[in-house]
């Protein structure tokens, strides 16, 4: 357990126990990824990470066909996006990021309760991914959020001068059924598949990388 989300499911109150979809601001918008996102996507994924995923780790995602979503503003500009990869019984957060200069509006914390409400539209009561210890924003997004530490992964990411671990942090609900679960042998390698994106080609993508988000 990482001491900075320690206390994260008393933090969580402000989110609902089980997922519902947000309400966007009026003239938001939220769609699929497409090819033609593409452009905008790498624009700011190159700004937004030291290490981002490349134009062919996105379109590699899509073509797999995991769950790309992109958030516009009212203008039509892309302001965040992010990518789901169902497995097995659990949703993984492969890559979710917002436009830099948009950061602290609220944008974040509304993609990660699409995020959310997604895998729930999915039946799937677990929600996955990793991050780097050092990625304060993110750690305290997802710790309010209600996620929780279940594991480190070592040396998973490229940083600067060497590598970084990753943390690997899971939000879940109850569905109503006993649905106990824990990173098994091979839900792990389930895992691992996801993140193979972002572990070694996803240590160069970042997704994965990042937040397996
Ligand atoms: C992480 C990220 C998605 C957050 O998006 P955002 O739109 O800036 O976040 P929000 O404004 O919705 O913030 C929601 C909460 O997250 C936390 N948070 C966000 N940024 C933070 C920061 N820089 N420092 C501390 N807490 C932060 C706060 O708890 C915040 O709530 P508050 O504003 O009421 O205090 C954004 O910083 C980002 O895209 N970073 C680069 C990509 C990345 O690291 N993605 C995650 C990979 S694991």
């Amino acid at each position: 357990m990482n001491a900075a989300l320690g206390d994260s499911r008393t933090r969580a109150a402000a989110w609902p126990a089980v997922p519902d979809m947000p309400t966007l601001p009026g003239g938001w918008a939220l769609a699929r990824m497409s090819a033609r996102d593409l452009d905008a996507v790498v624009d700011i994924e190159q700004r937004a990470y030291s290490h981002p995923w490349t134009r062919g780790n996105f379109e590699n995602s899509v073509k797999a066909g995991h769950i790309g979503l992109t958030l516009r503003d009212p203008a039509g500009k892309l302001a965040g996006y992010a990518v789901l990869m169902p497995v097995v019984d659990e949703m993984h957060l492969l890559n979710i990021t917002i436009e830099p200069a948009r950061h602290r509006r609220g944008l974040g914390k509304l993609l990660l309760a699409v995020a959310l409400a997604t895998a729930h539209q999915h039946r799937l009561p677990n929600v996955l991914l990793e991050v780097r210890p050092s990625n304060t924003a993110a750690l305290a997004l997802y710790e309010a959020a209600g996620f929780e530490a279940i594991g480190r992964r070592k040396g998973y990411y490229p940083a600067a001068g060497g590598r970084e671990d990753a943390l690997v942090l899971r939000r879940r609900w109850d569905t109503g059924q006993d649905r106990e679960q824990d990173l098994e042998p091979d839900r792990k390698q389930g895992s691992e598949q996801g993140s193979e994106q972002g572990s070694e080609q996803g240590s160069e993508q970042g997704g994965t990388r990042e937040a397996s988000a």
